[in-house]
């Protein structure tokens, strides 16, 4: 199968991600925590598509910088799991492991893995990607449309009826720009937004098959997404995943768990970017916020003492989980802001600059995670619960935090970045 990204793609996202690693940019990384073989539809992907260009007009405007947008989609479909199998009632089946791997459905025909999937994946994969790069290239995210990426379900929330203020805004600097007798039509960049795909790399057999030698460099590079990362459970050093990725040239992501020592992250850093290329490593940290407070000094001191230029960026979803008194897995919107604001403040302290956010959100109106300023309650957890896997932020709740994120980053002084 032909590859679903050129190299040189790639290539400038390391660019703009070396940017990030500079202090000269933000870097939002978002989307699904599993796509979905049964949600596949134009709507879900441009419902998605909406929430990211909101999110990124609101932290562009409230920094001032440019913004990265990196998607969790377009291959984003397999799930590393804490145990090989769950008890589903009274009988025990191998776990889910995303719809690249087998099927959610609690019965064990369905969670029997098939190589297929791998086919189907790729599939979709080419399919949403084919859509996002026509709707970011035709019209759909122009920032004179910046109004229509508000959600009917979205407006009439403090943070829907915020987001109008700040629409109306930048179309009243557009105005007087093009008042003052600027070509506003014909400034590319007004029209068309760059996002890139990632996802984790984890089932070695679908990354290998699109790994391939660039015509232009003679470097490999996985040609299934622009970005890929390493997740907490495979990140060991003398592992598969860190050695497969070593070999290739996209930039990388490496998630960063509670576990994590300056010594391996450093051991890391060396083994996947001997050459220190800025924009090659984006380092995800996912500690929660009380562990981050002791865990990460040591790890910043480290990386950067030996000069390496990494992203430094948290994901402040994956150490938040926890089950209500009724089972059900959730996060609470307050436990992902609290590891935004000590992320942001440790960064500044140590002297790094506190890079981006990576978080899983869903264009849908749903009910997965806790909180927000039209809060969901723990009652209502259930009412349109969704995901296949992780609770996802919905969207009025991503936007709420984009705002909450500006705001932090306005604090920001980009002259003390690293
Ligand atoms: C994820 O990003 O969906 C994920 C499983 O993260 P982690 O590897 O950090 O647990
Ligand atoms: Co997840």
């Amino acid at each position: 199968m032909p590859p679903l990204v050129f190299a040189g793609e790639a290539r400038d996202l390391e660019a703009a991600l070396g940017e990030v690693a500079n202090g000269q940019a933000f870097l939002l990384q978002a989307g699904e925590c599993a796509e979905s073989f049964r949600d596949f539809t134009a709507v879900s992907i441009r419902e998605k598509l909406k929430i990211l260009l909101q999110m990124s007009v609101v932290m562009i405007y409230g920094s001032g910088l440019p913004l990265v947008k990196v998607g969790r989609i377009a291959g984003q479909f397999a799930k590393p799991r804490s145990e090989p199998t769950e008890r589903v009632g009274e009988i025990e089946l191998p776990s889910f492991f995303g719809h690249m791997v087998n099927d959610d459905a609690p019965t064990l025909e369905a969670r029997t893995p098939d190589p297929a999937r791998l086919l189907r994946v790729y599939h979709q994969s080419a399919a949403t990607l084919n859509l996002l790069r026509a709707f970011t290239n035709g019209g759909f995210a122009d920032l004179t449309q910046v109004h229509t990426w508000n959600q009917q379900f979205v407006a009439s929330s403090p943070e829907g009826q915020r987001y109008n203020v700040l629409a109306a805004d930048i179309e009243r600097a557009l105005d007087f720009v093009r008042a003052c007798g600027i070509d506003v039509a014909h400034a590319q960049r007004l029209h068309r937004v760059d996002l890139w795909t990632s996802h984790e790399g984890l089932v070695l057999d679908y990354e290998e098959a699109l790994t391939r030698k660039d015509s232009l460099t003679g470097d490999w590079y996985d040609c299934s997404a622009h970005m890929l990362w390493i997740g907490e459970r495979t990140h060991q050093l003398g592992g598969a995943h860190v050695e497969f990725f070593a070999g290739v040239n996209n930039p990388l992501g490496i998630k960063l768990g509670p576990t994590a020592t300056a010594g391996e992250a450093l051991e890391l850093c060396e083994r996947l970017n001997p050459a220190r290329r800025p924009g090659r490593l984006t380092l995800i940290v996912r500690m929660g916020a009380e562990r981050l407070v002791e865990a990460l000094p040591p790890i910043i001191r480290a990386v950067r003492d030996a000069g390496h230029p990494v992203v430094w960026t948290t994901d402040p979803m994956h150490a938040n989980v926890f089950r209500t008194s009724t089972g059900v897995k959730t996060r609470s919107f307050e436990a992902i802001m609290a590891e935004i604001v000590a992320f942001f403040s440790i960064c500044r302290g140590e002297g790094v600059w506190p890079g981006g956010i990576h978080i899983e959100f869903t264009g849908e109106d749903v009910t997965e995670c806790l909180g927000g300023s039209a809060a969901v309650l723990e009652e209502e957890l259930t009412a349109r619960y969704e995901s296949l896997c992780d609770p996802r932020l919905n969207a009025r709740q991503s936007l709420d935090l984009a705002f909450r994120v500006a705001e932090l980053m306005q604090q920001q002084d980009p002259r003390a970045g690293a």
